[in-house]
Parts: C-alpha cells; sequence; structure tokens
C-alpha cells in the first residue's frame, strides 16, 4: 500500500480541511505513515494569512526537494491557502511540486492524485468553487468534532487574504448540518466546533430559500441528544447579533467562551482596517456579552503596527486589553499580504516598532491571562477528558467549559465529563484533580 503523510499550517479551518484531506486520501486506499521519510506522497496543507507559514513552507519544501532528488517517485502534493494564493505560479517557484490545489478542491483530490496514488497528474492547478459538504473525514480528537457552516467570507478587512483565497461567503444548509451533527454524536463526539470565517453571518445568503440566523442553528445543535459543549469560531463582532446572545444564554451545550477578535482598539485604525466597528461599539458589545452570559470568557486577535498606526493608536489597544480583560489573546504583528488594500497603503511601520509594540502587548495580555486563571483556582470545572497530558504522562488533559487546558490527577477515560478541583495555575493552563465524574 502506498502511503501519505500530511503536514498542516494554519488555522482551525486548516485542521479541519485536513481531516478531510486524510478522509479523501484513505478513501482513494492510501495509508497514512508515520513520517515523512516512509510517505509515497508528502502533502503540506498550507496557510497564507502571514509571512511566517510562507517562510516556514519553503524551508519544508526545500527538504522535501532534497528527497525527491533521491527518490524521484516521491510525490509532492501542497495545498491550501498558499496554493491557492499563488496557483500556477507555484510550479514556478517550486518545481519539485507535482500538484497544487486550492481549499475548495479536496473533493477532487482523484483527479491529482489518482487512485492508490497512482497516475498522479503533474504540474496541473487544481481549484472548485463549490460546497465540499459530504467528504470521509478522519478525525483527530475523539469526542471532539469541526463542523464546518460556511465557507469563505463577505468581508472585507484591508489587511486579509483570506477573502481573495477562500472567495465569497457559502452557507451549508441548516438541514446538512444538524445531520453531520447527529451523525456524530452517535458515533461518541461529545463536543462540536462550528467553523466558519464569519459564523455569524451564516445563513443570509440562503434566502429566500431558508430564512435562518445563527442562533437558530445554535438552538437546533444544542437539541442534538448526546452533544454536550458546542463551541464557535470565529464571529465577526459586527455581525454579533441579539438572538445569537439569546441562544448562547439559554442553550445548555453552548459553551461560555467567545473568541472575539479585536484587531486593534483605535476607531482610526479600525476603519482603514475596514472593520466597520468603533472601539465603543466593540467594548459595548462586550458588556452585553457579559451581562446575557454569566462567567463569559472571551479571547481575542490584536494585530500591532498596522500601517499608520502610532504609539497613540496602540496605547489604545492596550487600553482595550486592560478594559475587557481578555482570558486568551492571540496577538499579530501586521504583515503585509500581496494583492490586499493594506499592503499598499503608505506609512508601513518600521520592523523594530512593530516588535517593540508586539513585546508590550503580549506582557500585558499574559499578566491579564495569568491574573484570570489564578482566580480559579480553588474553584470546581466541568472538564472534558481528551487523554494523557502532552507534558506528563502521569497526569490527563482536558479542558473547561470556558476553554481553559487543565492538567490533572485522577483517572478517567477520553471524552468523560468529569469535575476537576483547580489547585494551580499559569496564564495558559490549570492544574488539578479530579472530584467526581459528572453525573450523566
Ligand atoms: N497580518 C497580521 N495578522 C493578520 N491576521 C490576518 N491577516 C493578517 C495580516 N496581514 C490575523 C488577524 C486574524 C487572525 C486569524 O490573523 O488577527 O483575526
Ligand atoms: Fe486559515 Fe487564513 Fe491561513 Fe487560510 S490563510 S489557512 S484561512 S489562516
Amino acid at each position: 500500500m502506498r502511503r501519505y503523510h500530511l503536514t498542516t499550517f494554519g488555522c482551525q479551518m486548516n485542521s479541519h480541511d485536513s481531516e478531510r484531506i486524510k478522509g479523501m486520501l484513505e478513501s482513494l486506499g492510501l495509508g497514512e505513515a508515520t513520517s515523512k521519510e516512509e510517505a509515497d506522497i508528502v502533502v503540506f496543507n498550507t496557510c497564507t494569512i502571514r509571512e511566517k507559514p510562507d517562510t516556514k513552507l519553503s524551508a519544508y519544501l526545500g527538504d522535501a526537494g532534497a528527497r525527491k532528488r533521491e527518490n524521484p517517485d516521491l510525490v509532492i502534493a501542497v495545498g491550501g491557502c498558499y496554493a491557492e494564493a499563488q496557483q500556477e505560479r507555484i510550479f514556478d517557484l517550486y518545481p519539485q511540486v507535482d500538484v497544487a490545489f486550492g481549499p475548495g478542491s479536496i473533493p477532487h483530490l482523484a483527479d491529482w492524485v489518482g487512485v492508490g496514488g497512482v497516475g498522479v497528474e503533474r504540474g496541473r492547478f487544481g481549484t472548485h468553487e463549490h460546497f465540499a459538504a459530504d467528504l470521509p473525514q478522519h478525525r483527530e480528537r475523539g469526542a471532539h468534532a469541526w463542523v464546518q457552516v460556511s465557507m469563505g467570507c463577505n468581508s472585507s478587512c484591508s489587511y486579509c487574504i483570506v477573502p481573495a483565497v477562500r472567495g465569497r461567503e457559502q452557507s451549508r444548509r441548516p438541514g446538512d448540518i444538524v445531520a453531520e451533527v447527529t451523525q456524530l454524536a452517535a458515533d461518541g463526539v461529545r463536543e462540536i466546533t462550528l467553523l466558519g470565517q464569519n459564523v455569524n453571518s451564516w445563513g443570509r445568503d440562503l434566502a429566500p430559500d431558508i430564512r435562518t440566523e445563527f442562533g437558530e442553528l445554535l438552538r437546533a445543535c444544542d437539541a442534538v441528544e448526546g452533544i454536550e459543549r458546542i463551541r464557535f469560531t470565529s464571529p465577526h463582532p459586527k455581525d454579533f447579533r441579539d438572538p445569537v446572545i439569546a441562544a448562547m444564554a439559554e442553550c445548555d451545550a453552548v459553551c461560555e467562551h467567545i473568541h472575539l477578535p479585536v484587531q486593534s482598539g483605535s476607531s482610526r485604525i479600525l476603519k482603514a482596517m475596514r472593520r466597520t466597528y468603533t472601539r465603543e461599539r466593540y467594548v459595548a458589545l462586550v458588556a452585553k456579552l457579559r451581562a446575557a452570559i454569566p462567567d463569559l470568557a472571551l479571547g481575542t486577535d490584536v494585530i500591532v503596527g498596522f500601517p499608520g498606526e502610532t504609539e497613540e493608536d496602540f496605547r489604545e489597544t492596550l487600553e482595550v486589553v486592560e478594559e475587557v480583560r481578555y482570558d486568551s489573546a492571540f496577538t499579530f504583528i501586521y504583515s503585509p499580504r500581496r494583492g490586499t488594500d493594506a499592503a499598499a497603503m503608505a506609512d508601513q511601520v518600521p520592523e523594530a516598532v512593530k516588535h517593540e509594540r508586539l513585546e508590550r502587548l503580549v506582557e500585558v495580555v499574559q499578566r491579564i491571562a495569568a491574573e484570570k486563571n489564578a482566580e480559579r483556582v480553588g474553584g470546581v470545572e466541568e472538564v472534558l477528558v481528551e487523554g494523557p497530558s502532552r507534558t506528563d504522562i502521569a497526569l490527563l488533559r482536558g479542558r473547561t467549559r470556558r476553554n481553559t487546558t487543565v492538567n490533572f490527577t485522577g483517572s478517567a477515560q477520553a471524552g468523560e465529563l468529569v469535575h476537576v478541583v483547580v489547585e494551580g495555575a499559569t496564564s495558559t493552563t490549570l492544574r488539578g484533580r479530579i472530584a467526581a465524574a459528572v453525573a450523566a
């Protein structure tokens, strides 16, 4: 049997795409190799949101090219967003690449890879536009599943390459989503994460055929027997409407956790980013969410060094971070992406200034996250067990409803819900011991 190895870069959407790529390759008769060295086909599912993944990919493809010189039968396939952004150019940039395909064309992998990986069609770029709803999947976390609700994005944030590579938003039909969730529950899945570039605008493009909105989808998933936890990512602050807030407050399975990208605390920069909300509107939304959903955990994404960002703008970002007190935050240095409006703006911020701002931001983010986790010590958290801890196999690992990772002592099976007494905390994790299993 020929074997594949897949390396994934980028976001959760890409991780989920990778599960589908694996499922597709396995349905074509390929097995999974334990390392790149043992594979007949090496696949890279790429990202191009910032410069770092581009650079990393370049190094990986260099290694793969060297292996191919020793073994010319090795097939190198590049999928995902970087491939889509570069289209045919990828074969000029990296002549060692045999096959390239965009995120929309995973269902057509057989056209390029061939059944059993035999009959690879080299040098052709694959892109398809329609929704890939019913693909085989190879799930990575037993009790958890990603469920894609939409693909593409209709926003036009001036820094972002995603709309260019993933296209206009297309929502999947609610009946198909609920059917998938029901099947997952029957397979033993207890937690789902609904995935979309902007989950809160889900459903709009289905009108007039189907009139619905994301809150209704949350309620429909909440009603599926066996699903104990529902998460979603990511909502755009501009589209967070009352019916979704009400559904979050009323549905038992919907977790008290929202990843709500702020990007900047300066209304002037938010305007240049084309986020279509101001600092005040964002902060007011946070207050409304907190009032409706007790004990809500908030995460965010922040970009520093967007073109034209002054020290004063950056201070406003720090102020918002202090004001909201996020439980977690992903922090990014602005990276110009070819073809986006921001890349062509004057006043690009010098690298040294961007780095200095990132350091200051990370310090504040980590201090607050550590303080917030410390507040949980002495309390009891409901934890969904994921398996042994990554750092110490004597411990178990799981996640709270608020999405904090917990390492703990005691005995339990993956997929079980347990109550854990919290005994310690860092800025990213909690530590504790099992108090009891949660009654079913
Ligand atoms: N530079 C830096 N960060 C970016 N992001 C998106 N585009 C860029 C860019 N050009 C960040 C945003 C987004 C997250 C997924 O990546 O914060 O929410
Ligand atoms: Fe995800 Fe965007 Fe990277 Fe594509 S470019 S993998 S959508 S983060």
